[in-house]
């Protein structure tokens, strides 16, 4: 694997085994030294030109973990807000011999034009474009959720059968659409839930059901509630009536949290709206994975980076091919 750009384009046997090297990586996080020397000497750039929290960190983390040397560079503080363009700063960056580079960005094909550009011959770590995808929360999300289903036998399986409902800002959101494509290859079925205003257009052509009325769908028992952030920041009208309005129609509050069924999880990305989209008590029950997300999130984003820089399977075993690949 070159680069990891988006989730639509991964085949089954990949995605399954971009999960199976996370599985390995995560027995690392239980050892007493979290340390592995996978990626020593290589230099991984987290390049975010909009906020985070979580990813950021995580991939921090994540490099730590595999010993590569991390520069992080957030955009708010850098050049970029003297005008610097992406070529510019890329450049920069191959200049100082980036092996990798970590993008967030707020336009929808930044990672893309990045891989392609010829600027900077790095591996390219999409983390977040604009509307259009956010791959490694959703491999995070299918491995919170294989783990879930499949506790220890988890290694080596999809999610066929899996039922997902996801629930909120479908519009705006990127982890809406990684998990879309990534949940159908891996064969669960998914059900979108908002309010029509918050779907995107073409949504009938996604490998999804879709339904308006929030009780309808959690009434069909689904394994796996996932809820969304109402996006503000990216909302330039009026979406719904007001956030009392949302809460009550589409919020997973205490009442709908009392119905779900005994093995169900719930998910959020984080960050959250309590009170909004989620209510505490449904944000710190025992069902909610959310906790658990952001800890398997540092375990996927080691095997991705080991992936894009390596290719290979610790075993020795070729997983994923390419001119990287050290077999
Ligand atoms: C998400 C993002 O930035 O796309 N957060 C995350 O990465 N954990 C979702 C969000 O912002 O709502």
């Amino acid at each position: 694997m070159r680069h990891l750009l988006s989730t639509r384009d991964l085949s089954r046997d990949e995605a399954i085994a971009i999960l199976d090297v996370a599985e390995d990586m995560a027995e690392v996080a239980d050892r007493e030294v979290r340390k592995l020397p996978a990626l020593r000497g290589k230099t991984v750039v987290n390049l975010f030109f909009e906020d985070s929290t979580r990813t950021r960190i995580s991939f921090e983390a994540a490099s730590k973990r595999l010993s590569a040397d991390v520069i992080n560079f957030s955009a708010k503080g850098s050049s970029v807000s003297k005008g610097e363009s992406l070529k510019d700063t890329a450049q920069t960056l191959a200049a100082i011999g980036a092996d990798a580079v970590v993008i967030r960005h707020h336009s929808s094909g930044a990672p893309l034009v990045l891989a392609e550009s010829g600027w900077i011959d790095a591996a390219v770590v999409n983390a977040g474009d604009g509307t259009h995808e956010h791959p490694t929360q959703a491999l995070l999300d299918a491995f919170t959720m294989r783990r879930r289903m499949h506790g220890k036998a988890a290694r080596g399986r999809a999610l066929d059968g899996v039922t997902v409902t996801i629930v909120g800002d479908i519009l705006h959101s990127r982890v809406a659409r990684s998990n879309v494509w990534l949940l159908a290859t891996l064969g669960a079925s998914v059900t979108l839930v908002a309010p029509a205003t918050l779907l995107p257009i073409g949504i009938g052509e996604w490998p999804v059901a879709v339904s308006y009325d929030l009780d309808a769908a959690l009434a069909a028992g689904p394994d796996v509630v996932m809820m969304l952030r109402i996006q503000s920041e990216r909302m330039h009208a009026a979406f719904f009536p007001n956030a009392r309005e949302y809460s009550r129609q589409w919020g997973l509050d205490d009442e709908r949290l009392a119905t779900l069924g005994a093995d169900s999880i719930v998910m959020h990305p984080g960050p959250m709206n309590r009170g909004l989209e989620i209510s505490s008590r449904a944000a710190d029950s025992a069902k909610s994975t959310v906790l658990e997300q952001v800890a398997n999130g540092v375990s996927v984003r080691m095997a991705v980076l080991y992936l894009v820089l390596y290719g290979t399977h610790q075993g020795g075993e070729t997983v994923v091919t390419d001119e990287r690949t050290v077999s």
